[in-house]
């Protein structure tokens, strides 16, 4: 049985949690699944008040640690992860803002790699921006970004559209439930290796200011590799990638006094 959680962004059991229900009937067809709700507005995270602690100090030091934490651990221990938000002025609403912003040290530390994440969203269209949020943050932290589902105010559709948007549950179910079930680790694109060296380099060169960060990426035995985990990178994409984190390290020499990357 296959166990996933299921964060949703929305401040109610409207369209958004319906939607993640109806995505559930259609994994439930191919297979035995179990989803966990999570919703972000019964969690009453209290604002983040800007103190930096967690990426600082450690996440421990947050004034929210213990929900944080917490949420976090039931994220690496479930088989795949869906975040859902309804589009809200082109983006994700106020709530899934928040749950991202108190993850902000997973980028500074990836502690997710290998969790796989699904996006989900609902609203009248265009929902690009959301999902380009939410995969940016997923790849930060070292996720598994494996698809996205944006579902359109269903009630209003006209016939066809609603065939096109049943057959795309569908779709979208088995392409998810295909990348849970693959056990090898996919080979990172550009942007993922781009992160790692980029976080990499800053753990190095702030290591005076931001030791938690050095003494993670020296205690993972990160700093001699090239991803996270041990996966074959093309010749082209390490050529490559060398290249733009060179030029990123000269950038940043000239901008950042004592900046010393690796
Ligand atoms: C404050 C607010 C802003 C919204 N902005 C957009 C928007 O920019 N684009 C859009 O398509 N829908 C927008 N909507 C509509 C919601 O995305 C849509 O109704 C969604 O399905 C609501 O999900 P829920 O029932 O889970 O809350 C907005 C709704 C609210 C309340």
């Amino acid at each position: 049985m296959k166990k996933i959680l299921a964060v949703i962004g929305s401040p109610r059991k409207g369209e958004t949690y319906r939607v993640v229900s109806d995505f559930e009937a259609a994994l439930k067809k191919k297979e035995e699944v179990e989803i966990e709700y999570v919703m972000l507005g019964k969690m009453e995270f209290r604002d983040c008040t800007g103190c930096h602690n967690c990426i600082f100090k450690g996440q421990e030091f947050c004034r929210e640690s213990g929900k944080v934490g917490e949420l976090q651990k039931r994220m690496l221990t479930a088989d795949a992860v869906i975040l859902a938000s309804p589009v809200y002025n082109q983006q994700v609403t106020a709530l899934m803002k928040k749950f991202l912003d108190y993850y902000s040290y997973l980028w500074h530390r990836p502690e997710m790699f290998g969790v796989k994440f699904f996006g989900i969203s609902t609203g009248g269209g265009m929902f690009k921006d959301v999902f380009r949020a939410l995969k940016m943050n997923v790849q930060s932290w070292g996720g598994i970004w494996t698809g996205e589902l944006g579902v359109p105010h269903y009630e209003s559709l006209t016939p066809r559209y609603k065939e096109k948007c049943d057959k795309n549950y569908k779709k979208k179910a088995e392409i998810f439930l295909r990348a849970i079930g693959d056990a090898a680790l996919p080979s990172p694109g550009i942007n993922q290796l781009m992160m790692f060296n980029i976080w990499k380099m800053n753990a190095v060169a702030c290591k005076g200011s931001i030791a938690v960060d050095f003494d993670w990426w020296t205690s993972k035995g990160l700093l001699d590799k090239s991803y996270y985990y041990p996966v074959k990178i093309g010749i082209f994409k390490k050529v490559l990638v060398w290249f733009i984190a060179w030029i990123a390290k000269s950038f940043m020499k000239k901008v950042y006094l004592g900046y010393d990357g690796v």
